[in-house]
């Protein structure tokens, strides 16, 4: 209804407003039909793939004193520069482009190019600072609207235009990216700067909706995102003259008003307008479970994409495509203008601009890309045009209320300040646009999405989309007709935002599912991790054949009694071979050795393992306590150590003192050993089980001499902390490294044990992430996830007070309500456990509250990953890339005597961290 009587009625509207003497006029400064280049003599013009005029369209426009910039962005084949200038001396047709900076940054139809070179791969909007330099938002794909190709990772550019060469170069960390991200547009926020590099870029990504903030003067860079930067599906398809087109594009548009400090944002397909002030984005990542303080501006009789903010009176200039008009709307007055309305030469206003250059003119680019988008250009028509419009102003407004200038030279300082004289409310033509009633309902946000954490862009940290769950609004088929849209309640700038609900389960995010307690129903897009190796049975290989006939004969082996608790591996230097390790405790008798080695001999049962370092080491069944006696768990450190941790006891019967022995993994040599001191374990009560080593001198640059290891005894309810330099261990014991009773019970696929086990899991904050380090820990028969500071931990003087010492350092984190067992910290800072019920790996980023929202799920297989006892991230020597390594029983029937040898009741398996994280199934 709305959309038909703004058809009718703007041509006559128009008229009327035509005949005022202030009625602006829309000039054509350039126009083609078909683009064309200043292509270089040795240029392959005749591939197509290099040069295809129907394919190359204007989306992007900056115009200095003496040139203009346009972007052509490669949404098809065929567009051999993708930023060009034309002078700005001569109006007229057909201008050839000049390739910008030069045609040595065009990647088009070539492969000898690397990503990391000074190329331009396709840009769709540019601006000009105030320092004069030209900034290239690079989108990085290539054929966007074919394949849509990821040719490299998105950048900027900034060009000094004194100089035309490339002064700096953003590169945006993969935090900010998601799977299909396309950054089309930004605008720069010069408002506090204090110099060139001191401003904040705000970057719309049309694809993975959300708004990317750049802050140039401390170089990082944050995302976030709200539903009002999707596509609405009931305006996916726009309509110009008589051609629609589908296109489900997020947010695009973008325009700052530096006066009122307001970011004005639309997506394509949307009837509607939004706006968020500038501190709001830049205050950083929302917390936890916040919305982004998101307002309505109002409704549009159309879709568009180009904004901008008319320099005497901040009123938003819009373009609504189906109207092939200009509009100016004053929000402080709700004053409405048409300020060009042209059939022919205003169809799809891609972008909009103010230029320094040129105080109170817009210059638009209007292209018909919705032919070259449906293929039926007519390539004698004109396709392209750049228009130039002055702004109506009364003369005696000029200077009227001065606004104080800023202490960087922003648009604020052209002294062009004051309202000019609207059209009065007889001519309001209130038509093309509506800006809601401040007293809405409070409808609640039907949808949830996430911030990401702050990113420091000097780290460069590997990325994931974990806690970045971005919802996509519902349709309107799907939506209660009797409520109004969420986003209609986002109005006025005196509203406040809505509060932070409580968020049922059920949201969609973007690559995994979340859904709490109701593990039969995930979504099967959970991605399986990879089997490296399984067992029926353990397959322990001996000496001999007449040792392992004593062995059975003797006790000393029943094939009944041994289950593998953890793995860890070792990559050579040099090698894409890991080594595998796993570990057998002596929860009972009849385990012949409790350290193995994997071999790639494959036994009816399983892979072969072969003792480590040898049978010899483990032979004597705890009488000689130079060898080992039972193994829990093993970790081994960058410096290829394996720091073994020895329980000294069998089924409680202390044989020997626990100890801590190091081999190195080079030669299998005994490096180092240490036997805990008797006041640091409870003879016949103690078990200690974890081993966490924090190596504070690295390699490379490190020589590996400082290390601090922590040892959790679950049995004996504490940690013991040894400090390898300083030759001394101390003991921690309190009520955080204790079992909760309610958390006794353990049900794995639907069958239960009791157990008390205290502190079990441990991990430490990666070093170089810029966090103060922390030792993670948690009790297995608990819910609770407790963090206790290293420095506090690693100094002994803070811990003579028994089960009150420190007290208060201990952060209690979080409640997950269920058990999880062994746990990692992969580099980056993402915590890894696996979890009880649902029976998954889940993942948190440890920047962020441990709350049920940031903790998720990224694995689940209630069949193969029953218990996960062992969890390691191991990065790879040759690529660093880091990987996921778990080992898995099905320790719920070992305790009851009930595992079936016909069925696989341990499995090692991996996955890489990235992969994990991304929730896009695992490749390595
Ligand atoms: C690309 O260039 C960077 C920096 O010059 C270099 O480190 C990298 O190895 C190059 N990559 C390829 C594939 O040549
Ligand atoms: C980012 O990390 C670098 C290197 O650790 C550090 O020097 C810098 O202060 C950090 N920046 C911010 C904003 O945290
Ligand atoms: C496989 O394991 C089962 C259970 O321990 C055992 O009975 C059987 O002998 C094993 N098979 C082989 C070939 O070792
Ligand atoms: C250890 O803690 C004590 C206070 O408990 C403090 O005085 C001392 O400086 C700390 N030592 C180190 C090396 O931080």
């Amino acid at each position: 209804m709305f959309r038909i009587f703004v058809t009718i009625t703007c041509a006559v509207l128009w008229e009327a407003s035509s005949s005022q003497a202030v009625t602006p006029t829309v000039q054509v400064a350039k126009q083609w039909k078909l683009l064309s280049y200043d292509f270089q003599p040795e240029a392959p013009i005749r591939d197509p793939n290099f040069f295809n005029p129907q394919n190359v369209l204007i989306t992007g426009l900056a115009v200095t004193e003496d040139r203009i910039f346009v972007a052509t962005p490669k949404l098809f084949s065929g567009v051999p520069s993708t930023v060009t200038w034309v002078s700005k001396a001569q109006f007229g047709d057909s201008p050839v482009l000049q390739a910008y900076p030069d045609w040595s940054f065009s990647n088009t139809a070539r492969t000898d190019f690397n990503c990391s070179d000074l190329i331009l791969t396709s840009v769709y909007r540019l601006r000009i600072d105030s320092c004069n330099r030209l900034w290239l938002l690079d989108a990085g794909i290539s054929r966007s609207l074919e394949d849509y190709e990821r040719t490299c990772a998105p950048k900027i550019l900034v060009v000094d235009l004194n100089t035309d060469r490339v002064v700096r170069r953003v590169d945006f960390p993969a935090e900010v990216l998601r799977g299909e991200s396309l950054f089309t547009n930004m605008v720069i926020d010069e408002t506090s700067a204090k110099h060139c590099d001191d401003v904040f870029v705000y970057i719309s990504d049309t694809v993975e909706p959300g708004i990317v903030v750049y802050d140039s003067g401390k170089d990082v860079t944050w995302r976030v995102s709200h539903p009002a930067m999707y596509p609405d599906p009931d305006f996916a398809q726009s309509e110009i003259l008589n051609d629609r087109f589908v296109l489900m594009d997020g947010v695009v548009g973008l325009a700052f008003d530096e006066r009122n400090g307001i970011v004005y944002f639309q997506p394509l397909a949307t009837d509607r307008i939004f706006s968020v002030h500038k501190n709001v984005l830049r205050a950083g990542p929302l917390p936890s479970g916040q919305m982004l303080d998101i307002k309505l501006v109002g409704k549009k009789s159309s879709q568009g994409i180009g904004l901008a903010v008319g320099p005497f009176d901040n009123s938003l200039i819009f373009s609504p495509l189906s109207e092939t008009a200009i509009a100016s709307w004053n929000p402080a007055t709700n004053q409405q203008s048409v300020l060009a309305y042209d059939r022919d030469r205003l169809q799809f206003i891609a972008d909009m601009t103010t230029t320094r250059a040129e105080p109170g003119v817009i210059y638009a680019i209007s292209s018909k890309f919705h032919r070259f988008f449906l293929k039926n250009l007519n390539s004698n028509e004109l396709n392209n045009r750049i228009l130039r419009l002055e702004l109506p102003h009364s003369s005696n407004s000029l200077q009227a209320h001065p606004l104080p200038v800023p202490a960087h030279n922003s648009l604020h300082a052209y002294g062009i300040t004051g309202l000019y004289s609207t059209q009065s409310a007889a001519h309001a033509l209130q038509s093309y646009f509506t800006s809601p009633a401040l007293q809405a309902g409070t409808t609640q946000p039907p949808y949830k999405y996430d911030h990401s954490g702050i990113l420091n862009y000097s780290l460069r940290n590997p990325f994931t989309a974990l806690n970045q769950g971005e919802a996509f609004p519902p349709s309107k088929a799907t939506r209660d007709n009797y409520q109004r849209s969420y986003l209609d309640t986002l109005v006025g700038g005196s509203v406040p935002a809505p509060q932070p609900i409580a968020y049922t389960p059920q949201q969609r995010h973007s690559g995994y599912y979340y859904q709490r307690g109701a593990g039969a129903n995930f979504h099967p897009q959970y991605k399986e991790l990879i089997n490296i190796y399984e067992w029926r049975n353990l397959e322990f290989a001996f000496p001999n054949e007449r040792e392992r006939t004593q062995a059975l004969n003797s006790g000393r082996y029943n094939p009944d009694s041994p289950i593998p608790i953890d793995i860890d591996v070792y990559y050579p230097p040099k090698s894409t071979e890991p080594r595998l390790f796993i570990t057998i405790p002596r929860f009972g008798q009849g385990v012949p050795y409790s350290l193995a080695q994997l071999t790639r001999v494959k036994r009816p049962n399983g892979t072969e393992l072969q003792p480590f370092p040898s049978y010899d080491w483990h032979s004597s069944h705890g009488t000689n306590c130079d060898g080992l006696t039972s193994v829990y768990r093993v970790h081994i450190d960058p410096c290829g150590q394996m720091w073994i941790l020895d329980s000294g006891e069998i089924e409680f019967e202390q044989h020997c003192a626990p100890q801590i022995v190091v081999l190195d993994l080079a030669t299998n040599q005994l490096i180092h050993r240490y036997r805990l001191p008797s006041d640091d374990y409870k003879p016949k009560i103690s078990r200690f089980v974890t081993p966490l080593v924090d190596i504070t001198d690295p390699p490379p640059q490190g020589s590996c001499k400082e290390a601090i290891v922590y040892m959790s005894d679950p049995t004996g309810m504490g940690i013991v902390v040894y400090d390898v330099l300083a030759g001394k261990s101390w003991r921690i014991e309190n009520k955080f490294t204790y079992p909760n009773p309610t958390f006794g019970t353990h049900t794995i696929a639907g069958e239960s044990f009791e157990l008390l086990d205290g502190t079990l899991g441990l991990a430490v904050t990666p070093q170089g992430i810029g966090l103060r380090r922390l030792l993670y820990f948690h009790s297995l028969s608990n819910e609770l996830e407790v963090a206790i500071p290293l420095d506090v931990i690693n100094n002994a003087t803070n811990w003579g007070y028994g089960i009150s010492s420190s007290l208060d350092e201990f952060i209690p984190l979080g409640r997950r309500n269920v058990q999880c067992a062994a746990s990692a910290i992969s580099k980056a800072g993402f915590w890894f456990c696996g979890f009880l019920e649902p029976i998954g790996i889940f993942g948190w980023n440890i920047r962020t509250p441990y709350t049920m929202d940031n903790v998720q799920l990224l694995a689940f297989n209630p069949e193969t990953l029953q218990f996960v006892s062992g969890m390691k991230i191991i990065r790879r020597p040759g690529d660093m890339l880091e990987e996921l390594w778990v080992l898995s029983n099905r320790l719920q029937k070992a305790f009851s005597g009930a595992l079936n040898y016909k069925e696989i009741n341990y499995r090692v398996q991996r996955c890489s961290v990235d992969d994990m994280l991304l929730g896009r199934g695992c490749r390595v």
